[in-house]
């Protein structure tokens, strides 16, 4: 299935998933040498981090624990300010070595404001994973440690992803054509 079609747009496939499986075992590899004897905390971003850290969480062999976080956006009363807040963030974070887990960074707006929100719980360290990263666009400060894939700034799906909804379930990634 080299190409597909998810509602209006058409697909073809950039990332097949035994390459990705090679990339997971990549990173899970340097985050278990990075962290010996530290007390780490995952913090997933749903929803799109699924996948991924579903893979990378089996290869982790250090101790740790695991928070699956959300970002909602609303509106404030009659302005179009967003706000945007972490829902679920459980997990007492002071002192912990934190590694927040995206699927995709674009222009870093989304990991710019939950890095901010965790930083403020004090933990000892935060570091980023992403399983993909779109250098062209991402302009922020904030360093993103752990990259699977550099990627042009097209849209892609899958393993995780979505376009209006659809296509989280695909287990290799496409790019849009
Ligand atoms: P950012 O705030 O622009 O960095 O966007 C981050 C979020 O937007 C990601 O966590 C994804 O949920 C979504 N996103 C950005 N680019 C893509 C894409 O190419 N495909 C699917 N989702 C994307």
């Amino acid at each position: 299935m080299n190409f597909i079609k998810i509602k209006d747009k058409e697909f073809k496939i950039s990332i097949p998933s035994r390459e990705i499986e090679t990339t997971v075992y990549r990173i899970a590899t340097e985050i278990n040498q990075d962290y010996e004897n530290k007390q780490l905390l995952f913090i997933s971003i749903l929803n799109g981090s699924f996948m991924f850290t579903a893979d990378l969480l089996k290869l982790i062999t250090v101790d740790c624990e695991i928070s699956f976080v959300k970002v909602s956006s609303y509106s404030k009363l009659k302005t179009t300010t967003k706000v945007k807040s972490l829902i679920g963030l459980n997990e007492d974070i002071d002192g912990k070595d934190v590694i927040i887990i995206e699927d995709i960074v674009d222009t870093g707006n989304t990991l710019e404001n939950i890095y901010n929100t965790i930083k403020i719980f004090n933990p000892n360290s935060i570091k980023i994973a992403s399983l993909l990263l779109k250098p062209d666009v991402y302009k922020k400060n904030v360093p993103i440690d752990y990259v699977g894939y550099k990627i042009p700034i097209d849209f892609v799906v899958g393993y995780g992803m979505d376009y209006d909804g659809k296509g989280r379930n695909l287990k290799d990634i496409f790019t849009i054509v």
